[in-house]
């Protein structure tokens, strides 16, 4: 399965903070805020990954990220000219997809909480079964977001973008995972009223088709789209509590990319040489060090 992240936008809820530097580079506490949508990739086992910018944004991203290989992953870039919408991702995508199955998520939303890997393997094996997932979460303003409509079996029965009447509480989260004909379903899409390739258009010709399933982030579960000055402070003040209470840090490329077997243990200890004047980098050297007496012991 590809992997992309859609992290081009205009970011004009954050002006003037993202007048100079694309939104998705904007710190979240300790790390750019990019760090986290590729986390869920990741942790969904995805190494293939495309980052979609801005042109003029995209200089920045190579800088920060490069190739990918000091994480583990491989990651593409593509320009998207201007912010067409959402589904537009698939037709710029067509190429790094090639025949393979695609899951993406919005370079601004935040995900964490318990049994996400068990939900995120859910959302893959639908892929392979041909059907798309989309990820719910309980709002209290469902007037803002998509919405889904659901049945007693949690299968998607409508989707509205911004509904004034909503038909549930349940918002569709900047998360998404398709079979391969997503590519030709977002081909045959016409711009909305708006004049972008709305995601919601394309999620409604799955539903159609009968291959439109939800899996739903509990209670418990914490989403955040980061637009606007006041979420950006919210989810950076909730990183840093995590993070402090825990003593572990959300989002950690190096730590996901040890886990799962795409980087060795020298390699860690690398990337927390590089960075060793920071906690980011001291939290490396620990994992690295447990690792390696946990490899001694044995
Ligand atoms: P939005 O928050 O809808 O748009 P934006 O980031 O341009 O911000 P604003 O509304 O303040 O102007 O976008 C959600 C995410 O999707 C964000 O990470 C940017 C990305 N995006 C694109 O990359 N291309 C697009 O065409 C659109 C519509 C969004």
């Amino acid at each position: 399965m590809k992997g992309i992240v859609l992290a081009g936008g205009t970011g004009s809820r954050l002006h003037p903070i993202t007048k100079g530097i694309s939104k998705q580079l904007v710190p979240l506490y300790d790390k750019p805020m990019v760090y986290y949508p590729i986390s869920v990739l990741m942790l969904a086992q995805i190494r293939d990954i495309l980052l979609i910018t801005t042109l003029e944004d995209q200089h920045d991203f190579k800088k920060l990220l490069g190739d990918g290989s000091q994480y583990g992953i491989n990651i593409e870039y593509v320009v998207q000219p201007s912010p067409d919408g959402l589904a537009q991702a698939f037709i710029l995508g067509e190429e790094f997809i090639k025949d393979d199955s695609v899951a993406m998520v919005l370079g601004d939303n935040i995900f964490y909480g318990s049994n996400f890997i068990n939900i995120l393997k859910e959302a893959k094996s639908n892929a392979e079964n041909k059907k798309a997932s989309v990820f719910g979460y309980e709002v209290k303003d469902p007037q803002r977001f998509g919405i889904m409509e659901l049945d007693e079996n949690n299968n998607v029965i409508s989707v509205e973008e911004k509904p004034e009447q909503p038909k549930s509480d349940y918002a569709i989260t900047g998360l998404y995972f398709y079979d391969n004909s997503v590519v030709e379903k977002a081909k045959s899409l016409k711009p909305s009223k708006r004049n972008e390739l709305e995601i919601t258009d394309l999620n409604r010709i799955y539903l159609e088709e009968n291959k439109l399933k939800a899996c739903l982030l509990d209670s418990g579960f914490t989403w955040f789209d980061t637009g606007t000055p006041d979420s950006l402070l919210d989810a950076s003040n909730m990183i840093r509590t995590i993070q402090k209470n825990r003593g572990s840090i959300i989002s950690c490329l190096e730590q996901i990319a040890f886990k799962n077997g795409w980087l060795t243990i020298d390699e860690l200890l690398d990337r927390a040489e590089a960075l060793r004047k920071n906690e980011y980098g001291q939290y490396l050297f620990k994992k690295a060090e447990k690792a390696k007496t946990k490899k001694l012991e044995k």
